[in-house]
């Protein structure tokens, strides 16, 4: 593999510098890892302002809620209301570090298939903008809360639109036999009705996400004209307005040099087009359309620099070259069998042709962050990067073989802003009792 397609799966700003190193957000990351440790994540500043901007033109700011189980620290939150982008998050925990970073209640849609009472009285007392509810329990739920606290729950009813996204079958959310939404049709009805006829209640939209890294974007359109048609069958119905339609995230991104992604500007004319011409068709009013994107405002801002350990030559010639990280900081691969592309940050631009299989430093065989990197002729020491790793890495790190968890730094014009700062052993003991 070559530099030029490195740059297919790296942020922006990376470059190789003067040093022949790699540099993100004019930072050179080998003197980055020596400032911060390994492994480390960097995030490239201007390419997540620059997707959030994006997402931002391409839907009208009302309309994109970021979703923050992608990605979320105090710090972040900030730099998503500063680009004027609403946020997405699960009730309880996402709900908390939104509120507490001081991002606006308003501004916020709170998800979560299995919302707890005590997560809803949080949601209701907080203001949020809108409760995503999943399913007639919580409707229950919210009635009696309601009530309790004198206050009117502005709902969202998570459809599920029987659409196929071709993704990992973990990633799917859309199709009826999960257990996100309501199935649509009939069951889905029953939940507008019910909404419809209690007082507390405000019916703002309706929602459906069918999946997540979705490459191909026909899926998008066939879901956004399902949730048209049975929008239009639920006014009918009911006589509600029903003003907005909200088509999840999904989007997905590259993550080989190989991978063909859709654009933020493709998905948003997919999906404009599609509700435009289908409202026309069964001649209903066009809702707004909003969107909930993740992976691909912050995937691809981001990778790990990880540093070589050892390096095992087997006899059927395999290379494992070990990092001192591994599936504590990135779950992905051992979770869903998810590529990357690993470069090494100090010599970017030479050949990279030996194969490698990279392992983590953890204690099971299931430890592999890639079965079929290509590196130079690493040695141990040396600083190595994983490309992409902005969604769901650090979200779900964890702390098996008591690893702290690694540092989260943004570069951005030389400078860095820590996100989220390295754990110490003694942050192991936090919460022993
Ligand atoms: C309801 C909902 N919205 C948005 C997202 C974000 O999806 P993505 O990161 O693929 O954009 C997810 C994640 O799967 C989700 O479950």
């Amino acid at each position: 593999m070559s530099w030029s397609e490195f740059s297919k799966v790296l942020p922006q700003t990376a470059r190789v510098g003067k040093t022949g190193a790699l540099e993100i957000g004019e930072y050179d990351m080998i003197q980055l890892a020596h400032d911060f440790g390994t492994p480390l994540f960097v995030m490239d500043l201007v390419e997540v302002r620059d997707r959030l901007r994006r997402y931002r033109d391409a839907f009208g700011p009302a309309n994109v809620f970021y979703a923050s189980k992608v990605f979320l620290t105090k710090g972040f939150a900030q730099i998503v209301a500063e680009e004027g982008v609403n946020m997405e998050c699960l009730a309880g925990g996402e709900l908390y570090v939104a509120l507490t970073s001081g991002f606006p209640a308003e501004r916020i849609a709170v998800h979560g298939n299995n919302k707890s009472r005590q997560e809803l009285i949080e949601a209701l007392d907080a203001g949020v903008g809108s409760i995503v509810v999943d399913s007639f329990h919580e409707l229950d739920l919210l009635r009696e809360l309601t009530a309790e606290l004198d206050k009117v729950a502005r709902i969202v009813l998570r459809i599920t639109p029987g659409v196929e996204a071709h993704t990992h079958d973990y990633l799917v959310t859309g199709v009826e036999d999960t257990k996100f939404g309501f199935t649509i049709g009939e069951t889905a009805l029953r939940a507008i009705d019910l909404v419809a006829r209690t007082e507390s209640f405000e019916l703002v939209g309706l929602h459906s996400h069918i999946g997540s890294q979705i490459l191909d974007l026909r899926p998008f359109d066939e879901a956004a004209r399902k949730m048209v048609q049975f929008l239009a069958q639920a006014r009918r119905t009911t006589a509600l307005e029903i003003p907005s339609l909200t088509l999840g995230g999904g989007l997905g991104i590259a993550y080989l040099p190989t991978d063909e992604a859709g654009s933020i500007e493709d998905l948003a004319k997919v999906v404009h087009e599609a509700v435009a011409s289908e409202a026309e068709a069964v001649n209903t009013p066009a809702p707004q359309v909003k969107v909930e994107p993740g992976r691909s405002i912050v995937g691809p801002s981001t990778l790990t620099l990880y540093t070589v350990g050892t390096i095992k030559d087997l006899p059927n010639a395999r290379r494992y070259v070990s990092v001192d990280g591994g599936m504590s900081d990135n779950i992905r691969p051992a979770l869903y069998q998810a590529r990357y592309t690993f470069l090494s940050a100090l010599r970017p631009d030479e050949p990279h042709d030996r194969p490698c299989t990279i392992a983590g430093k953890l204690c099971e065989t299931g430890d592999l962050l890639a079965h079929d990197a290509l590196l130079p002729e690493v040695e141990p020491g040396e600083i190595i990067a994983c490309a992409g790793t902005g969604a769901y890495a650090y979200a779900m790190s964890s702390n098996y073989n008591k690893q702290p968890k690694p540092a989260v730094v943004a570069v951005f014009g030389g400078e860095t802003r820590v996100l989220a700062r390295r754990e110490k052993y003694e942050d192991l003991l936090r919460l022993d009792g």
